[in-house]
């Protein structure tokens, strides 16, 4: 178990924007050695820049493709290779579209499933070994609380956050069994205020500026906050680490109430929230549904009060 980030060597995919870079701010205030990667050279440039200053030990960035499988795998071994070995691995990386399955074009479909998804396996396929050799190995992968309920017009996101959420608890029960050390953390994010509404997809049709306006307005809790939580959840060796109050609350909901908290999702969704779907009369732009619900579900599960966001699971 990593107790300490100083001196280790530190993995974060998405480290140009949002979480990613918060993460790798944190890390280098705790003197990691960092290896940062993205697709988005500039954000790249910037998180650098900062986290030089912040101390961290020594750090690296690489432009990587996550949904590039030979990309990430030649990646993986030239980190290990310059480093002498890896300790932490958060596969973060991630975008967003807003679409029903029947608005949905199969090329934003894949591509979704190409970072969310197979992002993060290739990520855990390639880093793995390397892991292994290290005496506190430990991998985050980024799920959602999308990975623990189904919500109107983000039937990719869900698949991808619900698929990853199963493939990491596999890679749990695995290293357990065959006695690695390996840690392995599974993260459910709540509403973060991040970069990910504004650089994501929309169907044709779908005003991206009205779902942009309301992730702003409804995510409660900073990428920051969102970084320290995550880094507690690995320092503690937690399984499932769930970030924000929303996020606990709507963890218990969902367990507690199981099938009836459905249709609470379509309650809240039918109040005209840009992710619901575009009734079939109305074949316009606009009525699109979501983080309004997501958020409204969250508030009424929280009436109760958590304390702690991280939770194991
Ligand atoms: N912000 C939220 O409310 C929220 C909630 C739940 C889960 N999450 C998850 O948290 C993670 C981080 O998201 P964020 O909110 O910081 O978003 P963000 O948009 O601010 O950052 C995501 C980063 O991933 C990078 N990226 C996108 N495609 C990539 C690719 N193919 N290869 C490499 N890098 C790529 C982007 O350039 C960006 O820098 C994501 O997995 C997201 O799904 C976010």
């Amino acid at each position: 178990m990593i107790r300490d980030f100083t001196g280790r060597v530190c993995v974060v995919t998405g480290a140009g924007s949002g979480i990613g870079r918060a993460l790798a701010y944190e890390l280098a205030a705790c003197g990691a050695r960092l290896e940062l990667a993205d697709i988005d050279a500039e954000g790249l440039r910037t998180t650098a820049d900062r986290v030089a200053r912040l101390g961290a030990a020594e750090t690296h960035t690489q432009v990587v493709d996550v949904a590039d499988r030979a990309a990430v795998q030649s990646w993986a071994d030239a980190t290990a290779a310059r480093f002498g070995g890896v300790d932490l691995v958060v596969n973060n990386a991630g975008v967003a579209l807003t679409a029903t399955v029947e608005e949905m074009d199969w090329d934003d479909f894949e591509w979704l499933m190409g970072v969310n998804f197979w992002g993060v396996a290739y990520g855990t396929k390639a880093f793995l070994p390397h892991l292994r050799r290290s005496d506190a190995g430990h991998l985050v992968n980024i799920s959602s609380v999308f990975g623990l309920f189904g919500v109107p017009s983000q039937s990719a996101y869900c698949a991808a956050k619900y698929a990853v959420r199963g493939f990491t608890e596999s890679v749990r029960h695995e290293m357990r069994l065959s006695g690695s050390g390996v840690g392995v953390t599974t993260v459910h994010p709540g509403g973060v205020r991040t970069d990910i509404v504004r650089n994501s997809r929309a169907a044709i049709g779908r005003d991206k500026d009205e779902v942009v306006a309301l992730h702003d307005s409804l995510s409660k809790t900073s990428a920051q906050r969102a970084a320290r939580t995550i880094l507690k959840g690995v320092r503690r060796g937690r399984a499932r680490v769930f970030v924000g109050l929303d996020a606990t609350a709507i963890d218990v909901g969902t367990r507690v109430l199981g099938s009836a908290f459905e249709p609470l999702v379509r309650r809240v969704s039918r109040r005209g929230a840009p992710l619901a779907p575009a009734p079939q009369s109305a074949a316009g732009p606009g009525s699109a549904p979501g983080t309004e619900g997501l958020s409204s579900l969250g508030e009424r599960f929280t009436a109760g009060g958590y304390s702690d966001p991280v939770t194991d699971g």
